[in-house]
């Protein structure tokens, strides 16, 4: 596919097919997405990506785990925003929740809505996305830029995926569940499959602010 179609076509899909991906296509996305750049290439990144019978174990087992409030972070999120990262916060809550045709005020149906993050919207696949235990906010930008080409790599195989830090409030359900090591840290999960075209909560857009907010140009 072309780059910036692949580019374009990158949104954060969340209704999926049931059908499993070939293992060999999840592999060429993820081995070429290590690809990645990082800080003086020391790749810190670790990702556990889960099929079969332990994603329908996940997806059984982490909705009761959030509504009996047994979650634990490895990176405490506030969530808290002002002024143009607020407003952007709410129009993005705000297209999902129009394309679900559900009110400012409904509270159920948006809980309803939110509680799809732990089934992983029905996708056959999620991927784990952890950082090396001591590592920061550098190691982190490199993480993110791995998670990237992991997405783009996605699109450009036909598939979908939406990256969620939802999933980051699993981390010790997940270290018992997935044997993982003490030395790293659950940043956020991805899950991904094949985009149920016929959901139309996958009719989301978001917008993007104004080029010239972002970017300053300096000769
Ligand atoms: C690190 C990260 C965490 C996110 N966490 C969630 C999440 O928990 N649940 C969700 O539905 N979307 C989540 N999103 C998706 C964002 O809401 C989405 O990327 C944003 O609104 C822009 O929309 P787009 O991805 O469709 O372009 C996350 C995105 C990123 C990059």
């Amino acid at each position: 596919m072309e780059f910036y179609e692949v580019l374009k076509q990158r949104r954060s899909m969340r209704g999926f097919l049931p059908d499993a991906v070939k293992q060999n296509v999840i592999e060429r996305v993820f081995t070429s997405a290590l690809q990645a750049p990082s800080n003086c290439n020391t790749q810190p990144w670790y990702v556990h990506i889960v099929s079969g019978e332990k994603i329908e174990e996940l997806r059984a087992t982490l909705p009761q785990k959030f509504m009996a409030g047994e979650l634990s972070l490895d990176y405490p999120y506030d969530g808290k925003y002002d002024g143009d990262f607020k407003v952007r916060q709410y129009a993005a809550a705000q297209a999902l929740y129009d394309s679900l045709g559900i009110a400012r005020d409904d509270k159920a149906n948006r809980h309803v809505a939110f509680m799809r993050n732990f089934t992983f919207f029905d996708a056959p696949h999620v991927a784990f996305f952890y950082l090396p235990a001591d590592f920061g906010l550098r190691e982190a930008c490199d993480l993110g830029m791995f998670a990237q080409s992991v997405m783009l790599g996605l699109v450009n195989e036909g598939l979908g995926s939406c990256p969620q830090t939802a999933l980051g409030m699993f981390a010790d359900t997940l270290k018992e569940s997935l044997s993982i090591p003490d030395d790293r840290k659950l940043m956020f999960g991805l899950s991904f499959g094949y985009v149920d075209k016929e959901d139309p909560v996958n009719r989301c857009t978001t917008d993007r602010a104004a080029p010239d907010q972002l970017i300053q140009w300096h000769s």
